[in-house]
């Protein structure tokens, strides 16, 4: 890029930003881009925008890119290019509208971007865990624990069934996770909360008829302890109802290169991080090898071409998008890549998205 369009690459990002700069800065970027340092307005500008949260037009973000590619070579080109991601995976989504059009009223938390992915996710997912403990015959009277309750979804729906003569034990590692369970089952009286790891014997003896985890294990780094630690928690005669979710089995329909370059990544994370984002693949081999029976066994996977069926995805990519970049070394480029088949996908509605499989499991000692 010539000096000349870099100049109108300034002002034109100046101008796409300026209604939204305070007057000093606004002053300060005009006065940057009237001494001719074009770069220094540009790196303000990308700045500015990183931190705000409507997107930027996406020809703008081309040119962007375009300039960069010219300071590939600089000190400056890390950053920048961070700022430059930030910016793409800038809320182009917008969540909150989709979650409020959708559910009419419903309002997200600010800032909680998980909180509006599980909220999603649930969409996809919860009614099917109704109907799992429905099967499983969990009753009013009885006793649960829900492992990894995360924000409460299902952990609501248990209370519901179990009713006031029942106790649910909703156990979480994450103090964040259990803040927000906490204030959704305000309402719940049968519900205590305890912030423990599952490895941790976090019911302290107590024994449940049912323990119960969706989407747990393959955060955790010892399976089998873990395992372990739930048989423990189990009444004679008890069952264990998991649900276990086999993130890679997600597949976009039709697929495309830049569909599925996460996959390879998302494993290499668990791997590095020492979690069994595997587990789907080795679950029925480790309730074997520590002396439980498959009673039932039923797999789920949903398949939709909805907009926020795709955002399930795509939040969850943007939340490991730094790690996968920083931890495992994925390519920057590939890693854009993504990011632009999923904006082009969201609202494609030639395009579906098999969601990740759910696989249910029943199990008691033999
Ligand atoms: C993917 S979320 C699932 C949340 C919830 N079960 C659901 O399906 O909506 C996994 C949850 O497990 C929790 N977690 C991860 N490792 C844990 C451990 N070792 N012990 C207890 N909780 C754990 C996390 O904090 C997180 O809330």
């Amino acid at each position: 890029m010539d000096n000349w369009a870099e100049a109108e690459l300034a002002w034109e990002l100046a101008n796409a930003i300026s209604a939204s700069l305070s007057d000093r800065a606004r002053a300060q970027l005009y006065a940057t881009l009237g001494s001719g340092d074009s770069y220094t307005a540009i790196d303000t500008v990308l700045q500015a925008m990183a931190h705000q949260v409507s997107p930027m037009a996406p020809e703008l973000v081309a040119q962007l890119a375009n300039w960069l590619d010219a300071y590939t070579h600089s000190e400056d080109a890390p950053r920048l290019h961070e700022l430059l991601r930030a910016i793409r995976a800038l809320r182009w989504w917008a969540v909150e509208d989709f979650a409020t059009s959708a559910e009419g009223g419903y309002s997200m938390q600010v800032g909680d971007a998980d909180a509006g992915r599980l909220k999603l996710l649930g969409r996809f997912y919860d009614p099917n865990s109704a109907a799992f403990l429905e099967a499983a015959g969990v009753a009013a009277g009885d006793s649960v624990a829900d492992l990894g309750c995360g924000h409460g979804a299902v952990t609501d729906r248990i209370a519901a069934r179990v009713g006031d003569t029942g106790t649910v034990y909703a156990v979480d590692a994450s103090p964040d996770q259990l803040r927000i369970a906490r204030a959704a089952l305000a309402h719940r009286r049968n519900v205590t909360f305890v912030e423990a790891a599952v490895e941790n014997d976090p019911l302290a003896g107590v024994r449940v008829d049912w323990v119960y985890s969706r989407f747990l294990l393959m955060h955790v780094s010892d399976v089998r302890r873990a395992l372990l630690a739930m048989a423990n928690m189990l009444t004679e005669g008890g069952a264990l109802l998991w649900e276990i979710a086999d993130v890679g089995s997600l597949r976009f329909l039709p697929e495309s290169p830049d569909s599925d370059v996460w996959r390879p990544w998302w494993y290499a994370l668990g791997r590095a991080r020492g979690a069994a984002y595997d587990v789907a693949e080795r679950i029925e081999g480790f309730l074997d090898r520590t002396g439980f029976t498959i009673e039932r066994c039923d797999r789920y996977q949903p398949v939709a071409a909805s907009a926020e069926a795709k955002l399930v995805h795509a939040l969850g990519f943007d939340q490991c998008a730094p790690a996968y970049l920083n931890e495992i070394g994925a390519p920057a480029d590939q890693i854009d890549a993504h990011y632009g088949f999923l904006r082009r996908a969201v609202n494609d509605p030639t395009i579906m998205v098999a969601l990740f499989s759910n696989t249910q499991y029943i199990a008691r000692r033999r």
